[in-house]
């Protein structure tokens, strides 16, 4: 008798540690697919996307070929929409005019605009949805460590990576300079975006609070319905105010009894009206 269970211990406790051993469920359980190659000589980056729920745009930066190219994920076609192919420069301007340097780093802003690592050029670049390139932060093609609004900061040429925060600002790791640096994005129409962005995160919330109310009212409001039936039906006397006509002189005007009927040694009250 106590064999078997020395040994079902025993081999519980083993699995247990076998357990252990392996990662949570779900949490390392991936597939890999390959969804786009990469046209001739050039470089996948950085990847990101707009910041809808299910993004439009998926945008990759070659910085090979000084281009961010942007996918329509419904059509899957490429499209250059920032940058000139094979052309290194600084130049601002719409699609097919503006020119970037080793485009690294990109995230996006809660208003679905790319910001952009020019790495050879030391600046960071912002990208409209529709390809307007500016320059964001810094210098294009003077290094430095500054801090300061707009073109009067300056980076390092090795920024290594950006990303975008959800209160429209842009953390920056400034390798060379061996800095953090922030960039605020002082546009209205990014905090308008960002604060949508945070209604609706709460507006779930809220939504999911309500229906948590009513659903409490509701099944309390059902107890009282099936409790109040199950004293009628005991037999218990339940009056019922009837013929509510408000004002000070609709005082204590009570009805018959409910289901009078049903208990007939109580005669019901004289209705005091008339
Ligand atoms: C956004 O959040 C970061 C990190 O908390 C903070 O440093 C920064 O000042 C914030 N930006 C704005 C515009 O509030």
């Amino acid at each position: 008798m106590l064999l078997p269970l020395l040994l079902l211990a025993l081999l519980l406790a083993g699995s247990g540690q076998a357990a252990a051993r392996i990662p949570p469920t779900g949490r390392n359980d991936v597939s890999v697919v390959t969804t786009d190659i990469v046209p001739a000589a050039g470089t996948f980056h950085y990847v990101a996307t707009d910041t809808a729920a299910a993004p439009r745009f998926v945008f990759a930066s070659d910085a090979v070929r000084h281009v961010v190219r942007r996918k329509d994920v419904s059509t899957g076609i490429w499209q250059t929409i920032a940058g000139e192919d094979g052309k290194a420069g600084s130049r601002d301007g719409p699609i097919g005019t503006s020119l970037l340097n080793r485009p690294t780093a990109m995230c996006t802003t809660p208003l679905s605009d790319l910001v952009v690592v020019d790495s050879a050029g030391a600046c960071v670049r912002l990208v409209t949805q529709d390809g307007m390139v500016s320059t964001l932060a810094g210098v294009c093609g003077s290094t430095g460590q500054r801090d300061g609004t707009g073109q009067s900061a300056l980076f390092s040429d090795s920024i290594q990576s950006i990303t975008c925060l959800a209160n429209c600002s842009v953390l920056v790791a400034d390798q060379a300079n061996g800095r953090l640096r922030i960039l605020n994005l002082h546009d209205p129409d990014c905090y308008a975006a960002a604060k949508k962005a945070l209604a609706r995160r709460y507006t779930a919330r809220s939504l999911w609070a309500v229906g948590l109310v009513v659903a409490l009212v509701a099944a309390l409001a059902a107890a009282v319905v099936i409790h109040s039936r199950q004293l009628t039906a005991a037999g218990f006397v339940v009056w019922r105010r009837s013929g509510e006509q408000g004002g000070a002189t609709a005082d204590s005007e009570y009805g018959p009894l409910v289901d009078a009927a049903e208990v007939p040694d109580t005669p019901p009250l004289p209705r005091a009206e008339e």
